[in-house]
């Protein structure tokens, strides 16, 4: 099977850096968001992104007008999947939103489409069982900025068909991307290890061990991180940890992947990170400044 024809929904930071590279790739592309401003500012995004990518030298101006020529945005569900090859989903995680919107996609999208989630954590087969198709049915988790990060997980859910992961595999590895592939648990793999990882580092802040930024610089030239894991957890969103934290703990049962009391306290407070101008570190200077606990 070829893929030739893609449907992406969801504009925001994942949606629009996936219609970006399968556009670049080759792909037709229709991004699909609710409101037409989202489906602006996500444009908007891959305009800058490539025009960087330009400025670097990384991409041609020819290249630039292609990839975007190769963009259609669109608000309408049903002429967003008609006649697609394969749906990429990233649309928020919230699982009645993605149940519903899948439900709906299997109604309008093409018997022979595939289809493929980007969430960090629901449950492939869940929403494979939604569809008449859950052989067809993947997880593809994208990376963020995913113009810059170099994998794909790959998630066979319970009943996800050979064919379909060799298709996926096809596509990501087309679209620039390596892959791994992996059985359907919580969090997959990355997140598997990165949630504890983070965690521990606020269970040690939390008991005094290190302050904000020396437990970020040991990490990072210790482990040689790219970033420490405290800036990681401000640029994830701190919210979205302790959800996953606290489905990890519903799921697994285990206590093991508990949420440290001062990530919730902190969550309550609604500093939960970048986005909020405030979490491990405070953004509203010119440079981040670590906050003390
Ligand atoms: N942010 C990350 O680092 C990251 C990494 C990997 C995976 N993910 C997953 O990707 C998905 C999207 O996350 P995001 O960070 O891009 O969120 P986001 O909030 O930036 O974007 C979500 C977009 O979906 C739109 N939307 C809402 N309902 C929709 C619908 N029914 N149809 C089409 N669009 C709809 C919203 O208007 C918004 O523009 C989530 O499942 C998330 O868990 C996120």
């Amino acid at each position: 099977m070829e893929i030739k024809k893609i449907a992406v929904l969801g504009a925001g930071q994942m949606g629009n850096g996936i219609a970006h590279v399968c556009a670049q790739a080759g792909y037709e592309v229709i991004m699909r968001d609710i409101e037409q401003r989202f489906v602006d500012k996500g444009m908007e995004t891959i305009k800058k992104n490539l025009e960087r990518g330009l400025k670097k030298d990384r991409i041609t101006q020819d290249e630039v007008d292609a990839t975007l020529a190769r963009i259609t945005g669109e608000l309408d569900l049903k002429a967003a999947v008609k006649d697609v090859d394969l749906v990429i989903e990233a649309i928020p995680e919230i699982v009645k939103l993605k149940l519903d919107t899948w439900r709906e996609v299997d109604n309008f999208a093409p018997e022979h489409a595939i289809l493929a989630s980007n969430t960090s954590s629901i449950s492939i087969t869940q929403m494979a069982a939604v569809t008449k198709r859950p052989e067809k049915f993947i997880g593809m988790h994208f990376f963020n900025p995913v113009p810059v990060m170099g994998l794909v997980e790959i998630i066979k859910g319970q009943a996800t068909d050979d064919e379909t992961v060799k298709v996926i595999e096809e596509v990501s590895h087309k679209v620039g991307k390596k892959t791994v592939l992996v059985n359907e648990a919580p969090g997959f793999a990355v997140n598997r290890l990165l949630v504890p990882a983070i965690n521990e580092a606020v269970f040690a802040i939390q008991e005094g061990v290190a302050t904000v930024e020396d437990m970020d610089l040991a990490i990072k030239l210790g482990l040689n991180w790219p970033m420490g894991p405290l800036t990681l957890a401000d640029f994830v969103g701190l919210d979205t940890l302790l959800y996953i934290s606290d489905y990890f703990v519903e799921e697994f049962k285990d206590s093991k992947y508990r949420a440290p009391a001062l990530l919730r306290k902190m969550v309550r407070a609604g500093w939960v990170g970048r986005k909020a101008g405030k979490g491990f570190y405070d953004y509203s200077g010119d440079e981040p400044k670590p906050m003390r606990f």
